[in-house]
């Protein structure tokens, strides 16, 4: 696992855009995984920057999102389709066409994790995966105790993951119970990965990261099996203190 350790999480937006576009500019047909949270907010608005100052062109670009929440209407502010047409579709040069995230609302679920992992497999997989990392070291929503073999699933939310997502609804019933994620298999697809941790919040999930071995407690640790996973953290979210 290579590491890059920045500042802050500004240079960190930067440096894991930076990224992105190198990517894109190597490969213009590139297809991204993409996450949503807090951590790529920094990163999306800095690739909106470069798309409109032309260093990236995304017309040929693909997408795919890790999740999404089931039963949030699509027009659900929150709902992850909304998340990422807001904060980065639409404003840039994509085709909406092109860009893929689970469908939460699918009259049968089951059936539509099967079809996103075939369409990860046609398409894909991701040339380059952005990950964000949750307290309780989950990756997408595989929350400890996801089987490492898993595939695109339906999950339940745990408690902690459901109260540090309340900060985006009215309150922490309003966040819903259950989600279509990306297996933590389908993720390892990838040809590379991006792992992002930015602030203090994360040190304690950093640590555990870094002392290293596969926990199916710590699904984060499953990255280890990986060839190709940079990890992008500043120096808070490395246990360093201002
Ligand atoms: C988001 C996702 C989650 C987040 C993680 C960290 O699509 O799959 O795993 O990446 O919960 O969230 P933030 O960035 O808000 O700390």
């Amino acid at each position: 696992m290579e590491m890059i350790i920045v500042e802050d999480y500004e240079q960190l937006s930067q440096r894991a855009s930076d990224l992105i576009v190198e990517q894109v500019r190597m490969n213009p047909e590139s297809v991204l995984g993409l996450a949503t949270g807090g951590t790529p907010l920094g990163i999306y608005r800095e690739l909106i920057k470069a798309n409109r100052e032309g260093e990236i062109d995304f017309s040929d670009v693909s997408t795919l999102n890790l999740d999404e929440y089931i039963g949030l209407a699509p027009s659900h502010p929150q709902s992850y389709r909304q998340f990422m047409k807001r904060e980065l579709f639409d404003a840039i040069n994509i085709s909406e066409a092109r860009t893929h995230i689970p469908d939460g609302r699918a009259e049968n679920l089951e059936e539509e994790c099967r079809r996103y992992e075939a369409l990860i497999e046609a398409i894909g997989p991701p040339d380059l995966q952005l990950l964000g990392i949750g307290e309780n070291g989950h990756i997408g929503f595989n929350e400890p105790g996801s089987d490492k073999e898993g595939e695109t699933h339906i999950v339940e939310l745990t408690e902690s993951t459901r109260s540090a997502n309340a900060r985006f609804f009215a309150s922490e019933e309003e966040v819903p119970s259950h989600a279509i994620t990306m297996g933590i298999r389908s993720i390892l697809k990838s040809q590379r990965i991006l792992l992002l941790a930015s602030g203090e919040k994360k040190a304690g999930a950093i640590k555990r990261l870094l002392q290293g071995g596969e926990d199916v407690n710590f699904p984060a640790s499953a990255l280890w099996s990986h060839p190709h996973v940079t990890l992008v953290m500043d120096k808070a979210a490395y246990g360093m203190k201002g």
